[in-house]
């Protein structure tokens, strides 16, 4: 092997250390920072997401809830809840874990939240936010990329990044944050013709297809970052990325596993976005 690995674990940990002192720094304000964790229905995945996130919250010392409900709540009992915590003193950050059940239209959901709780970053004014530079709240899984990126000192000025997906959640917010960075970005999607010939000029690569071997060894330039966002499972159903680890670990000079990788990272900017959420909250106060 000649990458480094970038070991979400070990920078999760040290993050996580630092969000525990400022939210007991907070406490002693008199403000603890509170997650709201709001799940429909029973998609077993899911259930495992919002268990470790109210775990890791715990962890943290932070206050959270889970509002679990049936399937079958309506939309209308949904978007009253979403109003309920919006106007919860306690609550500084909701999330409502997707996806929701069909007859509920999420996007819909997602823009009652108020944008000055949006600790997912999908609100469109946190979007708008994210594009326009301006104060707000960053999806957490493209900011934990960008943390990893942080974490081994990578500059991004003038440097070719390529983003293989395209959704509302990674792929576009990925691409502006690597923008803002002054990276030269690439968004490749399911459309994209010759990919091999982008991710071959690439100096970051970062994978969120939800497919694996979306990226194998002969697609990348020796001494690349990759990072991989992906969440599958193998025939033999182990967890795995969306990456060939096995076979781009040889060429890149950086790489993420999964597990361990980009996935704890997840819910270690939820911690921080909730925290920097209720320390917003604590400023205006004053
Ligand atoms: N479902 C899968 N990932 C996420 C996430 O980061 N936030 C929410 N709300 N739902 C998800």
């Amino acid at each position: 092997m000649t990458a480094q690995l970038i070991d979400g674990n070990a920078l999760s940990k040290q993050l996580r250390t630092q969000v525990a002192a400022d939210t007991a720094a907070l406490k002693a304000k008199g403000l603890t920072p509170g997650l709201a964790v709001v799940l429909v229905g029973d998609n077993p995945a899911s259930q495992v997401y919002v268990r470790n996130k109210v775990k890791a919250c715990e962890d943290a010392g932070l206050h959270s809830v889970l509002e679990k409900y049936e399937a079958d709540m309506t939309e209308a009992d949904l978007l009253a809840r979403v109003e309920a915590l919006n106007n919860d003193p306690a609550i500084h950050g909701i999330l409502v874990q997707l996806p929701l059940p069909a007859h509920i239209d999420a996007q819909k959901v997602i823009e009652a939240i108020s944008p000055a709780k949006d600790v997912d970053g999908f609100h469109i004014a946190s979007a708008g936010a994210l594009m326009t530079g301006m104060p707000g709240f960053w999806p957490c899984t493209p900011y934990g990329c960008m943390k990893m990126l942080e974490s081994i000192g990578y500059d991004l000025k003038g440097k070719h990044a390529v983003v293989i997906g395209r959704s509302n959640i990674v792929g576009k917010p990925m691409a502006l944050m690597l923008l803002q960075k002054d990276a030269t970005v690439t968004v490749a999607h399911s459309r994209t013709q010759n990919l091999k010939a982008l991710t071959l000029q690439a100096d970051v690569i970062v994978a969120a297809v939800g497919k694996r071997n979306v990226l194998t060894a002969d697609m990348v330039k020796p001494g690349a970052v990759v990072l991989d966002v992906g969440m599958n499972r193998n025939d033999e159903g182990k967890l795995c990325g969306d990456v060939d680890f096995d076979g781009v670990k040889e060429v890149a000079g950086y790489i993420t596993p999964v597990p361990g990788g980009v996935g704890p990272m997840t819910i270690t900017m939820l911690l921080v976005n909730t925290l920097e959420s209720a320390q917003r909250a604590l400023s205006e106060k004053h």
